[in-house]
């Protein structure tokens, strides 16, 4: 029997690569770089389905260009808002996603960030690679415990609650909006704010944890900035799109928000220069799931979906699309 084809548009990490031509016709990609919307369509000929990746932008006239022979999309991320879902519907596509696996490296990540920003990491970093560090002064860098603060988590899906648990073991009070209260079990004292609004206001720390969709985007704007406390610090490892970064550097200029921790952009990979130069921004290039581990359970995540859809049977892990 012959093997499906997998157009697959990035490198991915040794062990999936492998097993991707072991099962599969596979047609790599050695040199990494993203395929534009031409290539892309091109190297689409003949293909089974397509494993894509974030920067992969597949919008509805570019799925609509695509060869009849795919059948499947399975994208290298728990985020499908790269994809539009509507054309993949009209296209009967199946939407292959990694939800799960990478929940416990992005809510470390998410740490990093919250930690990095609180205690200046970037600044004090910087200060040492220069040369120009002078030794330990009582005054240096002095930043904000989060010892006794109020973390609140917007969006209290896997990722939110893998974020409260840690917080819970840095004595963090944790609060929360969500679209549903969580039982209690789940909720593990965390205090459940109906309204996001009087989330934002008990904000030591706001931490976003919502995917992107028309409703979220430009969640974070101006006006409720101006709710939270204070100096708050704001964290982002979901996606760039839930903030208006100009909102947001105002805030960071005027000492509203006392400093930022950002795995994400609102337009990657270009960051925008003035969240560069401040001094008061903690910033990682979108490493959230970017462990050996997770990186490698996504890939194989994917191939079992894959499998289960060319033999025939419903795949696990499959976005619920219409
Ligand atoms: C995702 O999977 O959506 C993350 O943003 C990248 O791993």
């Amino acid at each position: 029997m012959t093997k499906p084809t997998i157009l697959v548009t990035r490198r991915l990490p040794v062990a999936v690569e492998q097993r991707l031509q072991q099962d599969y016709t596979a047609w790599l990609n050695p040199s990494d770089q993203p395929y534009s919307s031409a290539e892309l369509i091109a190297k689409s000929q003949g293909a089974d389905a397509l494993l894509i990746s974030l920067t992969d932008r597949l919008t509805a006239d570019l799925i609509q260009q695509l060869p009849t022979s795919v059948k499947a999309i399975a994208t290298f991320s728990v985020g499908y808002d790269h994809i539009d879902l509507a054309a993949a519907h009209q296209r009967q596509l199946a939407v292959i996603y990694t939800p799960g696996v990478l929940t416990e490296a992005t809510a470390d990540a998410t740490l990093l960030l919250l930690l990095g920003a609180a205690r200046r990491a970037s600044e004090g970093e910087q200060l040492l690679r220069s040369g120009n560090w002078q030794g330990i002064r009582p005054t240096e860098l002095l930043g904000t415990e989060v010892h006794g603060k109020r973390l609140g988590i917007y969006g209290m899906g896997r990722i939110g609650q893998a974020v409260a648990q840690r917080a819970r073991g840095f004595m963090m009070e944790i609060h929360y909006h969500n679209r549903h209260r969580l039982p209690p079990e789940r909720e593990q004292g965390a205090v459940f704010h109906e309204q996001v609004e009087d989330l934002l206001r008990v904000s030591d720390f706001l931490s976003l944890h919502c995917p992107s969709t028309p409703e979220t985007e430009g969640f974070l704007n101006a006006s409720r900035i101006a709710l939270l406390p204070d100096r708050a610090i704001v964290i982002n490892a979901a996606r760039g799109t839930l903030i208006v970064e100009d909102d947001l550097i105002a805030a960071l200029r005027s000492g509203k928000i006392a400093a930022v921790g950002l795995d994400v952009y609102q337009n990657e990979p270009h960051v925008n220069p003035a969240l560069r130069s401040l001094p008061n921004t903690f910033l990682l290039p979108h490493l959230g799931s970017a462990t050996v581990e997770t990186r490698t359970a996504m890939g194989m995540l994917l191939i079992d979906n894959l499998n289960a859809l060319f033999a025939g049977k419903q795949p696990l892990n499959l976005v619920k699309i219409g």
